[in-house]
């Protein structure tokens, strides 16, 4: 069912805080260029961000450098219904994996990005009214019509991506990790990912940036002492061991940045080039805990 391997980039740069950057079309344009020129290819959307206003936006970009997105994949979601201006007929915040729902969510985002063609669809949340059956016959007609290259998921638990890929290929899980949350590596989902095989993107590789923020909390000033000492040792920021951190784990994730700052998504690249041993990962894994291990 997918024709062609995933072609995502070793790290993914996300739009979600787009309408916070105060970025202009040209600027924009500048921004994905130089992403690009650092390697990340990948632009991880979703049709709620920014209230239903960040796909157009970077469409409105795509529009203005014609041959831009011959060198990028889109990466957006669907299934999160919103309770919002922007869509009048929702009644309250829920999820919605139907047919109905989810071909008009990819037509929708065709439009606003202006492309003819999303590389990789997301579930965003899993729909507890799922019909699994219905959600693999409505991505194959999407697959059918070239308007989707591959699908995959985001937040759901390993039962519900083992009912799922029964009935589809699912190219990937989109998961949170990051030294402050270690969920995932407890509760199966990472394992899983090892086990099929199957690439995770990592939402949120800074705790949504309270890693650098929130100076206060404990966990964080433990986190932080362990990273300073490691970024100097191994000569890079804090930020970037906070992504070798995530890279060093078997799934070989796809983390996912989440700043406007082009400084910031270099710090994210140069990662790349950080091998972290073992101990230094259980050190920061400790140092998230509380303990050493039992
Ligand atoms: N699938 C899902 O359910 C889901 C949920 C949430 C997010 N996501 C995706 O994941 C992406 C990343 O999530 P996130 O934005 O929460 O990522 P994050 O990297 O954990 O947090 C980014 C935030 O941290 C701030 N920050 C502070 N110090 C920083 C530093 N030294 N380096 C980098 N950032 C720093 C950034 O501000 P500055 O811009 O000022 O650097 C930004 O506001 C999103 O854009 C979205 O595409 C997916």
């Amino acid at each position: 069912m997918s024709p062609s391997p995933l072609p995502l980039s070793p790290l993914a740069a996300g739009l979600w805080r787009l309408n916070e950057w105060g970025l202009d079309t040209p600027a924009l344009v500048r921004w994905i260029e130089q992403a690009l020129d650092l390697g990340i290819t990948s632009f991880d959307h979703a049709d709620i961000y920014g209230g239903y206003t960040v796909e157009a936006r970077f469409g409105e970009a795509l529009a203005a450098a014609p041959g831009l997105r011959e060198r990028l994949q889109i990466v957006t979601k669907c299934g999160i219904k919103l309770h919002h201006p922007a869509r009048p007929a929702h009644r309250l915040k829920s999820y919605d994996s139907s047919r109905a729902h989810v071909l008009a969510s990819v037509d929708e985002s065709l439009r606003a990005l202006r492309t003819d063609r999303i590389e990789l669809l997301l579930l965003h949340r899993p729909d507890l009214l799922m019909q699994p059956d219905e959600l693999a016959d409505t991505c194959r007609t999407l697959l059918a019509a070239g308007k989707v290259l591959h699908f995959g998921v985001s937040n759901h638990t390993p039962g519900q991506v083992a009912m799922l890929r029964k009935r589809m290929v699912l190219a990937t899980h989109q998961l949170e990790c990051s030294p402050l949350q270690m969920k995932a590596l407890a509760d199966g989902t990472l394992e899983q990912c090892v086990d099929l095989g199957l690439r995770p993107m990592i939402w949120s590789p800074l705790g949504g940036g309270r890693l650098f923020t929130d100076g206060g909390d404990a966990q964080v000033q433990r986190v932080r002492a362990v990273l300073a000492e490691l970024a100097a040792r191994h000569g890079v920021s804090e930020a970037s061991v906070a992504y070798a951190w995530l890279l060093r784990h078997p799934s070989r994730p796809v983390p996912v940045t989440g700043s406007g700052r082009i400084e910031a998504l270099r710090e994210a690249t140069a990662a790349l080039n950080v091998a972290l041993s073992a101990e230094d990962w259980y050190a920061i894994w400790q140092a998230s805990m509380g303990h050493e291990v039992p």
